[in-house]
C-alpha cells in the first residue's frame, strides 16, 4: 500500500492544491467538489487516477468494464489514490460504419486532451475490442502519465451441436455454407451468434485477442490478466489488482516511456508470431511505437517475427477459443517457452515493476492441446513475410494461415515451391467486389488472383477488412474455397485466408496497386518477398502518366468531417495509419 506522504510532486497539485493560483485552485475545487469528494480530500496528496472508460451500450465488447471499473475503484482507494472514471470515444468493431478503424485515432486524440488536459496523475486503460486497446496505449505514450491496461478478457468459448465456435472466425465459414446452399438464413444467424455466449470481446484468436496479449507481452498489463474470460471471477480480482498497482505506478514514477521500449516491441513482435496473432498488430504496434518515439519498421516484424512458431492452437489458425488459452497458461506461458529458446529480453520492465523475464520464467504450459512447447509447435515459422515490388513498397501476409489446400494448389512447384503466377481480376472497393464477384464474365478460374483496392486508409476511410475475398459460387461449388487475395486495406483478425494485405502506399496514395488492370499476369514470390505486375517498366510508366492525367485513382467523397481531417493528415498502413501531425508530440505531460 501506498504511503501518500511519500508520494512524488503530483501533476494534479497544479489544479488542487497550488499556492501560486489560489483563484484557479478554487475554482477547480468547487466543480470537483460538486461531484462529492471533499476539499480535504483533493488537497490530501492523494494521487488522482482516471479510469479511461471504453465500455458503453455502443461498444458491448467493453461493457463489462463498467462492472469492473467497480472493482478497480476499491483497488485505487485501497491503496490512497482517489479514482476518477470518464468515457472513451466508444470504438464498437462490427458496428461502426464505414469501419471501427477510422475511430482509433479519433479516440486517441480525445484521449489524449483528456489525461494531458485534466488533473489525472495516472491512468486505468480499460482495453478490448480491437481498437480501444492502441487507442488507449497510444495516448497513454503520448502524454507518458503512468498508466496500466486492464483488459475486458475474452467470451466464454461458443459451442454448436458439440464444436466449439469461435466469434468472427465462424463468420466466414457460415458464408460459405450459406452462399453454397447448404444452410438458410435463419440457420445462418443461428451459426453465428452461438459464436459469442457472454460479455467479452472475440474468443477468437482475432484482432482484440492478439492486441490483449500485446498489451501484456509489452509489460503493459499485470502478468497473466490479458487471457482471464470476462466472466470469470478472477477478472473482477485482477480488476482490483491493477487498482492497487496504478496508485504504487504513480508512487514510483513508472510511466510508459519506461516499459514502451524497442526491447518490449521486439518481444511482442515474436509473442505475436507464437500466438497467431492478426495482421491488424503490425499497424497498431508500428503506431504504438511512433507515438512512444521507438524506431520500428515493417521490416522489424519479418526479421523478429518471421521465423518464429506457431504455440498457440487458437482459431482461425488453430482449433481452441480463448477460456481455453487461459486454463493453458495464457501470455506468460507462450513467453516462458520464447524464452527458453533466447528470444524474449528478458529485463524488459513492466507495469508491476518487475522484468517480463521475472514474470514469466517457469509459467508452466498447463493444457498441451492449446499451448505447445517451443520444440513442438503447430508450425514452423508462423510470423509475417513483407512483400515489395513495383506493386508497392510492402504488404504482408500471414504464414501461419496458408492452408492445406492453397500449398497444394500453388506451392507445389518443385522448382519454385513458393512462387506463382496467376491473372488479376481487379475490384474498386467492397461494393464494387460485392457485385461482380459472381459475375461470369470476369472469367475467375484458379489461376486468378483477386485484387483488391481503393481500401486503404484514404481511399476507403479507416482501411477496410475486406482484402479477404471469397472465391465466386460456382468456384465454391466447385469445391475451390481460396484464391489468392492482395489489397490495399486490411483483414479481419478472425479471417483465416492467406492474403497479402496492408499493401503501402494504396492506390489512392499513388501506389501501383492503382495502375493494374484485369488480366494483367501478376508473379507472387513468397521466397523472395515479391510481387510484381509483369509488364514492362514503359508501361508502367505510361499508365502512370495516364492516371495522372485523368486526376489520380479515384476514391469517394468524405461522409463526416473527421473522415475529411483524417484523410488529410493520415499515415499509411506500413507506418501505423497515424496522424501525421501528431507524432511529434512525445511525453507531454513532463513539458
Ligand atoms: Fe469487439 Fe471482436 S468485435 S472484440
Ligand atoms: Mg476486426
Amino acid at each position: 500500500m501506498t504511503d501518500a506522504a511519500n508520494l512524488p510532486q503530483l501533476r494534479s497539485r497544479a489544479w488542487f492544491d497550488n499556492p501560486d493560483n489560489p483563484d484557479m485552485t478554487a475554482l477547480y475545487l468547487e466543480r470537483y467538489l460538486n461531484f462529492g469528494l471533499s476539499q480535504e480530500e483533493l488537497q490530501s496528496g492523494k494521487p488522482i487516477i482516471g479510469i479511461a472508460q471504453t465500455g458503453s451500450d455502443l461498444s458491448p465488447c467493453n461493457r463489462h468494464h463498467l462492472e469492473l471499473a467497480k472493482r478497480v475503484r476499491d483497488g485505487i482507494r485501497e491503496a490512497g489514490g482517489i479514482a476518477i472514471e470518464f468515457p472513451v470515444h466508444p470504438i464498437q468493431e462490427t458496428g461502426k460504419r464505414p469501419t471501427a478503424a477510422l475511430d482509433r485515432n479519433l479516440a486517441y486524440l480525445g484521449l489524449v486532451e483528456v489525461l494531458y488536459g485534466y488533473p489525472l496523475d495516472g491512468v486505468v486503460l480499460t482495453i478490448g475490442c480491437d481498437k480501444t486497446t492502441p487507442a488507449c496505449l497510444m495516448a497513454a505514450a503520448t502524454v507518458n502519465i503512468p498508466a496500466i491496461a486492464l483488459s475486458v478478457g475474452p467470451m466464454l468459448n461458443g459451442w454448436f451441436r458439440g464444436e466449439r465456435t469461435g466469434s468472427g472466425t465462424i463468420v466466414w465459414k457460415a458464408r460459405e455454407l450459406l452462399a453454397a446452399g447448404e444452410i438458410d438464413y435463419p440457420g445462418f444467424v443461428k451459426l453465428v451468434a452461438s459464436s459469442a455466449p457472454s460479455t467479452g470481446y472475440c474468443n477468437t484468436m482475432g484482432t482484440a485477442t492478439t492486441m490483449n496479449s500485446l498489451a501484456e507481452a509489452l509489460g503493459m498489463q499485470l502478468p497473466g490478466s490479458a487471457a482471464i474470460p470476462a466472466p470469470y471471477r478472477d477478472r473482477q480480482e485482477v480488476s482490483y489488482l491493477t487498482g492497487l498497482r496504478i496508485v504504487d505506478m504513480v508512487r514510483d514514477d513508472l510511466k510508459p516511456s519506461d516499459i514502451l521500449t524497442r526491447d518490449a516491441f521486439i518481444n511482442a513482435i515474436r509473442v505475436n508470431s507464437a500466438i497467431g496473432g492478426s495482421t491488424n498488430a503490425p499497424i497498431h504496434l508500428n503506431a504504438l511505437a511512433r507515438h512512444v518515439g521507438v524506431e520500428l519498421s515493417i521490416d522489424d516484424w519479418q526479421t523478429y517475427g518471421e521465423d518464429i512458431p506457431l504455440l498457440v492452437n487458437l482459431q482461425p489458425a488453430g482449433e481452441y477459443l480463448g477460456e481455453d488459452y487461459y486454463h493453458a497458461g495464457g501470455v506468460p506461458a507462450v513467453v516462458n517457452q520464447l524464452m527458453g529458446a533466447g528470444l524474449i529480453n528478458e529485463g524488459a520492465i513492466t507495469v508491476n515493476g518487475q522484468t517480463m523475464g521475472d514474470n514469466c520464467r517457469g509459467a508452466e504450459i498447463a493444457d498441451l492441446n492449446v499451448i505447445r512447447p517451443f520444440d513442438q509447435p503447430l508450425l514452423k515459422g508462423a510470423g509475417f513475410r513483407v512483400l515489395k515490388g513495383n506493386l508497392f513498397s510492402s504488404a504482408i501476409m500471414k504464414l501461419s494461415v496458408i492452408s492445406t489446400e492453397f500449398r497444394e494448389r500453388y506451392l507445389s512447384n518443385p522448382d519454385d515451391p513458393m512462387a506463382f503466377e496467376g491473372k488479376a481480376a481487379v475490384f474498386d472497393g467492397p461494393e464494387d467486389y460485392h457485385h461482380r464477384i459472381d459475375d461470369p464474365a470476369l472469367q475467375i478460374d484458379e489461376n486468378t488472383i483477386l485484387f483488391m483496392r481503393g481500401a486503404g486508409p484514404i481511399g476507403y476511410p479507416g482501411a477496410a477488412e475486406v482484402v479477404n475475398m471469397r472465391a465466386p459460387d460456382y468456384l465454391l461449388k466447385r469445391g475451390v474455397h481460396s484464391l489468392p487475395c492482395i489489397g490495399d486495406g486490411r483483414q479481419s483478425g478472425t479471417s483465416g485466408s492467406p492474403s497479402i494485405l496492408n499493401a503501402s502506399p494504396e492506390a489512392a496514395a499513388g501506389g501501383g496497386l492503382g495502375l493494374l488492370k484485369s488480366g494483367d499476369r501478376v508473379r507472387i514470390d513468397l521466397g523472395r518477398g515479391e510481387a510484381n505486375i509483369l509488364i514492362s517498366d514503359e508501361e508502367l510508366e505510361q499508365r502512370r502518366e495516364a492516371l495522372k492525367e485523368a486526376g489520380g485513382y479515384p476514391f469517394p467523397e468524405s461522409q463526416t468531417p473527421w473522415q475529411e481531417i483524417q484523410r488529410a493528415m493520415v499515415s499509411q498502413l506500413e507506418t501505423g495509419m497515424v496522424l501525421e501531425p501528431a507524432v511529434k508530440y512525445h511525453r507531454i505531460a513532463q513539458t
